[in-house]
Formats: structure tokens, sequence, C-alpha cells
């Protein structure tokens, strides 16, 4: 307690980055944020930064101001929302009031725990900075008391700066995810997702910040919620003027109730805070998901055949491909849709997780053998095993296993229902399927698809959204287990289920399943404000897109692949020998880089006139860069502006060098820069601050610069 104010501050330090997290603890009322931002001196006095903020009581409003809390409470005068909403038939619990029981440290800030004796509820917030400089914030809630808690509400509250007035976030659809939109944040925002996995419309984040945050300027926070299904997230402000964001999980009607001692908790919120815009704060995300996937080794370049081949699965030409892909230089080849019996098109058989005797009258072996043994390459399979047909041996022999209520029609997407996981007997059968077929079978990644929204999570009387997520993660906890080397990558009609909540149990997600290389420009710079690039699969498609029809060379397909998890979906057999030449180089390129573009920080650069953006990526060290510049549109001036590249060491001096590029025609340019051939060495300083001048290039390419330290002696 700190001069009799009867308040306890708790304060922590980021390890990694300069920030500083200050908890204010009443004895009664829930706890405040004071502070999280840029680092505040150690010394600095608490209780005098908490009376500073103690403001003074406007006409017409409460007559003991209301707190922006962490927990607000509508028993105390809070307005909006409340932490908890819950209602029982024996005590009032649809207002609780919290008390301070106890601070407990924890290695990553604090558990607070804090009850209300007429509710009989407790709840406990564990609230830290963690070493990469992200705030996390979790709730859980117990019912203390007799009679069941029906609860309809447990949401985390992040208050942040009232200077904070602009938006940012996402929208999306199948084969355009991450889609960025923004607005001024003069009115409540709220994205309400019932689809039952995050779906591509509801990524679960949000940015805010002051007016005119940009990549590289402003004070800006990022959002995220940890979880893959239905979820609230708001941004809110009172009259009062306080700013906050909310994130939830979205409990349906009737479907989280706490008998006795029982708990729920949320899943995590996480935040971070960036003074120099949203390139800090999203490199600060991308060395949180660094140190939860702690990867064993480097990405290997993928083969995915679902757009050579689709449900047409022939050995012959199966192999082919392998050996085409190897031939390039793939080190994995992944087995798509269509191998398990009856797999014919997409309305029938899953469920039925047999190998296809027709397909494959030997097993798989012939093929992995060939992979593995004679090609060198690892091997993955495609699986959807939270899915059924109605049209499976499974759904004729177990129909009350599918999530449908029987007295209505049922909704079907992509002719199929979701298999309720959190029904034993389904949840063994599927678990049952998938490790008998790892343990047959070498596999050493597997694709686990999803590929439907969901709205009737039950075939009984409560929903179970929230149960099928959490049978979801652990089933994937328990094939991890098992199974310790085995990779799962999160894929949901591309990039539907994309959030830290699954990613504690994957190493990659399908992003989009748009391989056209000029729509993943924007799906991957939306896709990178929270994740880092060894997470986000990047296909080469083929010369013509199968998604939009559009036609592009290999350099720009290539060159946009190389800023993800590289991988192929194209029918190489049908590549001529000039582009598998430039596959191949390309493919070098990312070797020789991936350890740079997977371990250093990466940066979104956008040109001034809007129609080109770059991607840089530099080493830890600073000693070495990797930058991928793209042409998107016609450039609005006849010249370039020049390129320049944060964060370089300003006395080092570095060499440029043009890697690869898209074919430069010449109708724009009578003549090239002047450094395009020559050997240009210079100093950080100069590259970050005056820049490159490039080339004009036609819309729908792009170039690949690298950047390398060089000893001054070699400076003639
Ligand atoms: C989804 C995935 C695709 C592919 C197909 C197979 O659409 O996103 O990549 O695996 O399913 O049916």
């Amino acid at each position: 307690m700190k001069n009799g104010l009867n308040i306890g501050f708790y304060r922590q330090d980021s390890k990694d980055q300069s920030k500083t997290l200050v908890i204010a603890c009443p004895k009664q009322g829930s706890p405040e944020l004071l502070y999280f931002g840029d680092a505040l001196p150690v010394q600095t006095d608490l209780s005098s930064v908490y009376m500073s903020q103690q403001a003074g009581i406007p006409q017409a409003m409460m007559d003991k101001p209301v707190p922006m809390s962490l927990l607000p409470e509508a028993g105390r005068g809070w307005l909006q929302t409340p932490a908890v909403e819950a209602s029982a038939e024996d005590r009032p619990t649809w207002a609780a009031c919290w008390s301070l029981l106890d601070v407990e440290a924890l290695e990553s800030g604090f558990k607070i725990r804090l009850e209300d004796n007429v509710a009989q509820l407790s709840v406990s917030l564990s609230i830290g900075l963690l070493p990469s400089g992200v705030l996390r914030q979790q709730l859980t809630l117990t019912n203390q008391g007799q009679g069941d808690v029906m609860v309809q509400r447990l949401a985390c509250t992040l208050p942040v700066a009232a200077r904070f007035t602009e938006r940012m976030g996402f929208y999306g659809r199948w084969c355009q995810e991450f889609q960025q939109e923004r607005s001024d944040w003069h009115a409540t925002w709220l994205q309400e997702n019932r689809n039952g996995r995050n779906s591509q419309a509801n990524f679960p984040a949000v940015m805010v910040g002051e007016q005119g945050f940009g990549e590289q300027q402003g004070e800006v926070l990022g959002a995220h919620l940890a979880w893959s299904g239905n979820h609230r997230l708001k941004a809110d402000y009172t009259a009062e003027g306080h700013r906050y964001l909310q994130a939830e999980v979205l409990y349906l009607s009737g479907e989280i109730i706490l008998a006795a001692n029982e708990s729920i908790s949320t899943p995590e919120f996480l935040a971070a805070h960036s003074g120099t815009g949203l390139n800090a704060m999203s490199q600060q995300f991308h060395q949180e998901a660094r140190a939860r996937l702690q990867l064993a080794k480097p990405r290997p370049v993928h083969l995915n055949t679902w757009e050579a081949f689709y449900f047409d699965h022939d050995m012959t030409k199966l192999k082919a491909l392998a050996k085409a892909a190897a031939d390039v230089g793939v080190e994995r080849y992944i087995l798509d849709d269509g191998w398990f019996r009856g797999r014919n098109n997409d309305k029938a058989a899953l469920g039925d997780w047999f190998v296809d005797e027709n397909k494959y009258p030997d097993g798989l072996m012939p093929l992995i053998s060939y992979v593995k043994e004679e090609l060198g390459m690892e091997f993955g399979l495609w699986f959807e095993p939270e899915m059924v047909n109605p049209d499976s041996d499974l759904f004729r022999a177990h129909p009350d296993w599918a999530l449908q209520l029987p007295q209505y029609e049922p909704a079907l997407a992509r002719n199929q229902l979701v298999l309720n996981l959190a029904k034993p007997e389904a949840y063994q059968y599927i678990r049952e399927r998938l490790f008998s077929l790892f343990t047959e079978y070498p596999i050493d990644y597997v694709k686990w698809d999803m590929n439907r929204d969901y709205s009737q999570p039950s075939g009984d009387i409560a929903p179970q959204a929230h149960a099928q997520v959490e049978a979801l993660y652990r089933l994937l906890g328990d094939i991890n287990d098992a199974f310790p080397a085995m990779e799962i990558e999160s894929c949901s009609s591309g990039g539907a289920r994309v959030d830290f909540g699954i990613l504690n149990f994957t190493k990659r997600f399908w992003a989009s399943d748009c391989n056209d290389a000029l729509e993943r420009q924007t799906i991957q710079r939306g896709f990178s404000y929270f994740l880092p690039p060894e997470v986000m699969g990047s296909h080469v498609g083929p010369d013509k897109s199968h998604t939009t029809s559009r036609v592009h060379d290999v350099a720009f397909r290539a060159g946009t692949a190389l800023l993800g998890h590289f991988g192929i979906e194209w029918n190489l057999l049908e590549a001529n020998d000039e582009q598998k030449a430039t596959i191949s180089n390309w493919l070098s390129h990312y070797k020789r880089h991936r350890a740079l573009l997977h371990d250093g920080k990466n940066w979104r650069l956008p040109s001034a006139d809007g129609r080109a953006q770059t991607q840089w990526a530099l080493s830890q060290d600073r000693l070495q860069g990797l930058a991928v510049y793209s042409q998107l549109a016609m450039p609005k001036q006849a010249q370039t502006l020049p390129l320049c590249l944060p964060n370089l060491l300003p006395d080092q001096l570095y060499r440029v060098e043009v890697l690869e590029h898209s074919p430069l025609p010449g109708h724009l340019m009578k003549a090239l820069p002047a450094w395009w051939k020559q050997d240009l060495i210079l100093n950080g300083a100069s590259l970050s601050q005056v820049g490159l001048q490039l080339p004009i290039f036609d819309p729908e390419s792009l170039v690949l610069i690298g950047i390398q330290a060089v000893p001054a002696m070699e400076k003639h």
C-alpha cells in the first residue's frame, strides 16, 4: 500500500523490449491499468502517477467517478459492457462488484484474485508482459455458490490512450483474406463472429492509434484474441472519454453453465504497443510467435498436389510430379485431398479415413517410399478430421455424431457437416483413425483442413461451439504429444482459421486458396500484421491463376511466394524448361536466405503513391538484408521514388545487389538507373535515409535486392 491510498501498484518491464506495465489494485473495486507503453524510469513514483490520473467529477455524471478498470463492473456504475455477465436462480450474479483477495507474482506479470460474496463468484486475472513486449491477459471465472451459474459473457478489457482516435482492422472472404480497412474511431466498433471457426470475414484482431499512424510512424496498439471460434471484439469509448478494447469468446445462449466450483477461462488476449508505427508492433507479435513455435529446422520448400491434380490421383502422374519437384529443389511433397476411400469429388467420403483401394491398391507406401527414399523429400498428407459428408460410411453408421439439430433441416456447406468432437465416441473414432494412419505410414507433415462455417453447433439442448474448439485443441495436443516430429499445418478453406490459439499446436497456416500473386500481395501484407513470414504458406501457382484467371510471369509469382513459407502448387509437368530453370533459381535464393527471412526482423514499406510495396527483412545482427520491391499497379509518376531501407547500421558499408527481377521490356524506360549493373557499395545511413533509385516496372512485377555488409577495406 502506498501513501495511504489503499492501492497496491504492480509494475513489470519486458525483458527484451523497453515496455512498462503498471497495474493499480484498490481493495474495493477491480484493478486498473495505470500504464502500458514505452518504458518509464524505474524510479517513477507510481502513487504520484496514480494521483495525477484522478480526474474531477463532472456535472450530470455518477457522483463517484467510475474508473476505467480491467474488469468493468455494472454494479459500480459502469454503463457499458461489463467484464462478467451471468445469471443464477439462487442469488444475484448479474451485477458483480469485485473486492481484492490477493496478488500473486508470476514469471511474466501477476495473477490478481478477486471475489464477490453476494454473487458468490470469484475471478482471477492474469496479466503481464512477455519477453517479446506483448501484453498477455486472461480471465478465469469460478462459481463459488451452490446453484448453477449461466455465463453470458467473460470479457478481457484493455484501456487504451484517449488520444487513439483511428482504428484499423480486417475484412475478407474466400480467396481474399486479411483485407485491411481503417477508419476514424468516433463510434463503437464491434466485430461479432458466429461462424464456428474464425472465418475469412473475422480475423480476431484490431489496431488503434493516434491520428495518421502508419507503418513507420505514430503511436499504435494492436490486439489479438488467441481463439479459433466464435468471438466478439469491440473498440469503444465512454462519455467521460475513456477508450478501451474488449475481447471475448461469444457464448451462445445457454452454452456455458457452471456447476458449483466449476470454472471457465478466456483465451489469451494479446496486445503490443509501439511508439513508432505498425512495423514495430508487428515485430513484437512476430517475436512472440517465434517464442511459441520453437521451429526445429529451416522451413522446407513444399510441393502441394491440389491445383495440379485435384481429386484425380494417378500413381504414374503423382510420381512424375514428385520427380519434377525434386529436380527443381522441392524438399517436402504433400498429397492433398482425394486419397481416401470414395473421395472422387467434394460430395462424399469425409469421415472415411481409410486409403482408397481403387486409387492405391498397394496402399500409400509405394508413393511414400518413392518420395522419401528415392527422391529424398519429406512426405505430407491432407486431412479434414472435423468433418463428415452425409454420403459417407461414417455418417450412415453414426448420424448422431454430426453437429445438427435433427428437428431442423441441416445447413450444409461444401456438402458436409461438422463432426461433434465434444462427443467422446466421435472423438475416439477420429483419434484412432489418425493415430493408426500416422503409425502405419511415415508421415512427416499433416495439412489439417476445415472447410466450412457452421451455426448449428450441437445436436442437443445446449449449443457446444466452445466445447468443439476445446476438443479440437485437445486432439491436436494429443497428436503432437504422440508424434512430436510431425508438423501440422492449419488450413481452413485457405486462411479462415489463423490465430495464436491454434498456433500453439501448428507450425504453418495456409493463408489463402488464392495463388494469384497480385491478390497474394495484399493478403500477405494483411497476414503480416500479427504473424511472421515463416508460418505463412505461400505457393507458386500455375501461369494462369485457377481462382482469378490472371496470368503472371514466374518471377512475380516466385518473388511473392518467397515472402512466406515457400511452396509450389503448379503441375510442373506442364512447365517448360526455361520456367523450371527460373523456379529453381528462386528456390536457391529462398534456401540461401530463409534463415534471414524467418529469423530476422520484417518491415512493410509502402510507396508514396500507394502503387508499390516493399517487404524488407534484416538479420538480427543487421549485417544482411533482403528486399522485395513489388510494383502492384501502374506508378503515378514517371520515375520511382527512392527506396529507403530502414534500420541498417549507419556506418556499416553494404553491397547492394540485384538478385532477380521480372522482365524489363523497356517500354516504360529508355535506360536503367546508373547503379543497376554496377558494384554499388553504400553505408547504412545512405541506404536508410537517401535510398536507391529503381527502374520503372510494369504493373505486377518485382525485383529482389540483396544487401550484404562488406568489410571497410573492400571499398576502393
Ligand atoms: C480447401 C483447401 C485447399 C485444398 C482443398 C481440398 O479448399 O484450402 O488448399 O486442400 O480444400 O479439398
